[in-house]
């Protein structure tokens, strides 16, 4: 198995100071900067616009991966494209019709995904796998960072992996909220290859120390 990507979520770190958070990415050599998109109504909170997508692509060569929690996705999508994402996750469960979603995400070149709330099931994906890059898999309910983790996401990931074995796609499995040094390596365990974390790299005295450690024990756990 190819090694883990870590996807650092800015939603924890100091919101003050998101240039701060780009640099400690990039100094820990993350693969990608998480970027939580909430609108306060699929989710209760509210959080990135689309000018400041635009200015942390301004900020930093690091691709961005911008998690869509919005009521609606066709509507707001294109703007967080143009602004500089390099990867849209949309939610199934805010997503009337994924297929054309997912067209237009890649049309811009960027790479498609789509997120799955706790309770809802990937066996829904089965039949959209072709039009996927990756897959979110959601650790918490959306909308908080800071979470406990769900164990139940750690069968979800193995039930994803060997449906996309058993279709021969190469879709990418990643794993959003509630995780840390000690869930990071049961989730790369069950398949998952792109690991979000927040509070547990910017909620440290000490994120790149929290960053390598992630990293190390994630290694072990794909060795
Ligand atoms: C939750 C967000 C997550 C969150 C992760 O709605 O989608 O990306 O920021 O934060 P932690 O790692 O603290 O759960
Ligand atoms: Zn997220």
């Amino acid at each position: 198995m190819n090694s883990v990507k870590l996807a650092p979520s800015i939603l924890a770190a100091d919101l003050a100071d998101l240039a701060g958070a780009l640099r400690i990415c990039e100094a820990g050599g993350a693969e990608m900067v998480h970027v939580d998109v909430m609108d306060g109504h699929f989710v209760p909170n509210l959080t990135f616009g689309v000018p400041v997508v635009a200015a942390l692509d301004r900020r930093t060569d690091l691709p961005l991966d911008v998690h869509l929690m919005v009521s609606n996705p066709d509507r707001l999508l294109d703007d967080y494209l143009a602004a500089g994402a390099d990867r849209v996750a949309v939610h199934l469960e805010a997503a009337v019709h994924l297929d054309g979603l997912l067209a237009r995400i890649r049309a811009a070149g960027a790479r498609a995904g789509v997120a799955v709330n706790p309770a809802s099931p990937v066996e829904l994906l089965e039949d959209a796998l072709p039009a996927l890059d990756f897959v979110l898999l959601m650790s918490v309910n959306p909308g908080f960072a800071g979470q406990a983790f769900i164990p139940g996401a750690l069968d979800k990931a193995r039930r994803l992996r060997r449906m996309i074995e058993r279709r021969g796609s190469g879709v990418e499995i990643a794993m959003d909220g509630g995780l840390d040094a000690e869930t990071v390596p049961r989730a790369v365990a069950a398949g998952v290859e792109v690991c979000v974390v927040g509070s547990a790299i910017f909620g440290r005295e000490d994120p790149l120390a929290a960053m390598a450690e992630i990293r190390s024990r994630a290694e072990r756990a794909t060795a």
